[in-house]
């Protein structure tokens, strides 16, 4: 067994999570992580909000509250949006304790009293209006190289240019559109230039993806000192006795990182009642430490916090640094500020966790920035979760259950291709293990798609229904393989779509064993009973998708939305026209070859009627003879499955989509009308 800790970017408290959020780093690492603990590894996901530095403060200005208050918010609001999510964290905490107040302080006091750090004056922006030093990128100026009129303070974005403290032209505040001018202020350096070598010999030693470690490589050759303090009212104080270090924070790059030890700690003592739990996780050099990022946050882990750990000599350094690209929408670029993103909760909302999960996991954006468009996401998942996985486990667990008796069956001889299947099972599931390890998590999900694939396949093939009567030996080796595969389909789908899989394990009736036990064939299922099932996934139909295209059109063009009230009402004439009857249910039973559907015989008061209701996936024939019902009485009678259906029952839908039939809520004759 190993140890694992694993981290993900905590996200700034200034806005919800977005789905560029989720697949840039919190998604891959929820997957990776549950795969791990699938496979019995020692391992915890830690996160929490990032509550420092000048983004929330300004943020607190534009909602007109303070930063307490915007951090509040959005602590409670990111860390719902998770949970909706299914995102696992052991542990999600924040910046703004006290615990973590001291353990930045002690973290900056060591590096200082080892003779890492330096004080130094320099020139900074300063607005005079709005009474605060300003970071380059908030002032804007005339570019000294290219004469762009709109260039920020650290950066040229028409020439490209690096420009320092002091170069632009005309600087003027990005915040009150005021002139600034630079005044001497005091800050602490880190001295990272003195690191450059050990940082080196670090980051060469790593089998990193490649774009990340030429990254943080080249970043290397360029290291110079750093200010690791800020002139701020807001974030961690500096902590020493000095007339100069009044007013400053520490730079919330610099107590953000050290977040994921406090909120390590936070964990030990509230979750596992233990306040030394934590340590080996930091500390012992066995511990593969993973931090999940987005790629703007590249130079941070794989640089700066190393030299941190480093220099502090307390704790191990990162193991790997597996940072995503950005995530499209619909061809642009997302961003929480103009409004154009799909928000977790919402996407939840809208299709449900384990649909929302997959679609995003089809565009984790392992080596390139990719692209969510969200009717090739739909179809995808329409077809690779709904069609190829969700049916084939809803027609195997079906098929035991209506003629097995609801064991899984005793198998015969075991022919050439049901050996072929099972062997694909186990080489299926060693290459899934290897790319996961590697965090090829798209391709990891591939490898269970085409087993998924396969399956389906091979059970078309075979077509035990039709062996059923003829060869009934041959229907239960088929079975016996299918439900083998299922199970380790299972294990393989379990990190993208936990809920539904756990669904899954109650109806095969399989506890959440090992990743390798589930994807070895076991001899001793046969006679294994299982319980009812019901289908998984409900797909996301077209409506839907028009929907969301239309929604992302007007969040990209900026418009409002249209109102509810729009929808067009209807008059009472046209309500009137429907004619709603009680009817009770004489009979029931289910029509031969289909899932779901249940012929009803019912007393409509002066008639008896025949109706066919897809009904069967949930409800046992007996249990709605004697009900009381609601039907349509004067629908234009319809042929199903050579049944003809005079009338309709109905029925509201669960979360699930479930039909859940209405009845009356007193006892009235049969034929009574419902208006
Ligand atoms: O980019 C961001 O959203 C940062 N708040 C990530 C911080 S990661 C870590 F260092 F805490
Ligand atoms: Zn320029």
């Amino acid at each position: 067994m190993r140890r694992y800790m694993i981290t993900s970017a905590l996200p700034y408290a200034n806005g919800p999570i977005h789905i560029g959020h989720l697949a840039g780093a919190y998604l891959p690492a929820d997957i990776f992580t549950r795969f791990l603990r699938l496979k019995g590894e020692d391992v915890i996901h830690i996160c929490g909000t990032d509550e420092h530095g000048v983004a929330i403060t300004l943020r607190a200005v534009q909602e007109g509250i303070s930063p307490k208050e915007l951090v509040d918010k959005y602590h409670e609001r990111i860390k719902s949006d998770f949970e909706k999510f299914g995102i696992s964290f052991d542990h999600f905490s924040r910046t703004s304790t006290p615990l973590h107040h001291r353990n930045a302080q002690n973290f900056f006091l060591k590096l200082h009293d080892k003779g890492y750090l330096y004080k130094r004056s320099m020139k900074q922006y300063y607005d005079p209006k709005m009474g605060r030093f300003l970071p380059d990128r908030y002032v804007v100026g005339t570019c000294p190289y290219c004469g762009y009129e709109d260039a920020k303070g650290d950066q040229c974005e028409r020439c490209g240019r690096q420009i320092e403290p002091g170069e632009l032209k005309d600087p003027r505040s990005a915040l009150s559109g005021e002139p600034v001018i630079l005044k001497d202020t005091v800050h602490w350096f880190f001295k990272l230039s003195d690191l450059k070598e050990p940082l080196r010999e670090y980051v060469s030693s790593k089998d990193w993806k490649p774009f990340v470690k030429e990254f943080a490589l080249s970043w290397i050759e360029e290291l110079r000192d750093r200010a690791i303090t800020r002139d701020l009212e807001w974030g961690v104080p500096v902590p020493l006795d000095d007339p100069d270090a009044k007013g400053k924070v520490l730079y919330v790059w610099f107590d953000a990182p050290i977040g994921y030890i406090s909120a390590t700690m936070e964990w030990a003592s509230q979750v596992k009642g233990d306040p030394d739990a934590w340590k080996p996780y930091w500390m012992d050099p066995e511990t593969v430490l993973v931090h999940f990022i987005g790629k703007d946050n590249i130079v941070f882990h794989t640089v700066i916090w190393p030299a941190m750990l480093y220099a502090h000599g307390d704790y191990i350094l990162p193991t790997d640094v597996p940072a995503n690209a950005f995530l499209n929408l619909q061809g642009r670029k997302l961003s929480t500020s103009k409004g154009y993103a799909i928000w977790a909760d919402e996407l939840v909302e809208s299709v449900g966790q384990d649909i929302a999960r997959y679609a995003v996991a089809l565009y984790i954006p392992e080596k390139n920035d990719s692209d969510f468009n969200v009717r090739e996401a739909f179809t995808r998942t329409n077809a690779e979760l709904v069609d190829n996985f969700g049916n084939f486990a809803q027609r195997v667990l079906s098929f035991i259950n209506r003629y097995m008796d609801g064991r899984v069956p005793e198998p015969k001889t075991l022919t050439e291709e049901d050996e072929r299947l099972l062997k694909l099972l186990r080489e299926t599931a060693k290459r899934y293990e290897e790319l996961m390890l590697r965090y090829e998590i798209r391709l990891a999900l591939r490898e269970a798609v085409n087993l998924g694939a396969e399956a389906n396949r091979y059970y078309e093939h075979q077509a035990p229904w039709k062996l059923r009567k003829g060869d009934p030996d041959r229907a239960s080796t088929v079975l016996y393989v299918a439900f083998q595969i299922l199970r380790g389909l299972s294990a393989m789908f379990y990190p993208y779509v936990p809920a539904s899989v756990r669904r899954l394990w109650g109806y095969m009736n399989v506890s959440p064993e090992s990743f390798s036990d589930l994807t070895t064939p076991n001899p001793d299922l046969a006679g294994h009973p299982i319980g009812r099932s019901e289908p998984l996934y409900r797909k996301v139909d077209e409506d839907k998708i028009r929907q969301w295209e239309e929604e992302l059109r007007r969040r990209a063009e900026g418009r409002e939305p249209e109102s509810k009230g729009a929808e067009p009402r209807i008059g009472y004439e046209d309500f009137a026209k429907v004619k709603l009857r009680v009817a009770k249910v004489l009979s029931a039973e289910r029509i031969p070859k289909t899932d779901k559907l249940l012929k009803l015989t019912i007393d409509l008061g002066d008639e008896r009627r025949t109706l066919v209701a897809g009904l069967g996936h949930v409800y046992e024939p007996e249990d709605l003879v004697g009900k009381s019902i609601v039907v349509v009485a004067n629908l234009q009678p319809k042929k199903l499955r050579g049944v003809l259906s005079d009338g309709m029952l109905l029925a509201a839908h669960d979360e699930e989509g479930k039909p859940v039939i209405l009845t009356v809520e007193r006892e009235v004759p049969p034929g009574s009308e419902v208006s």
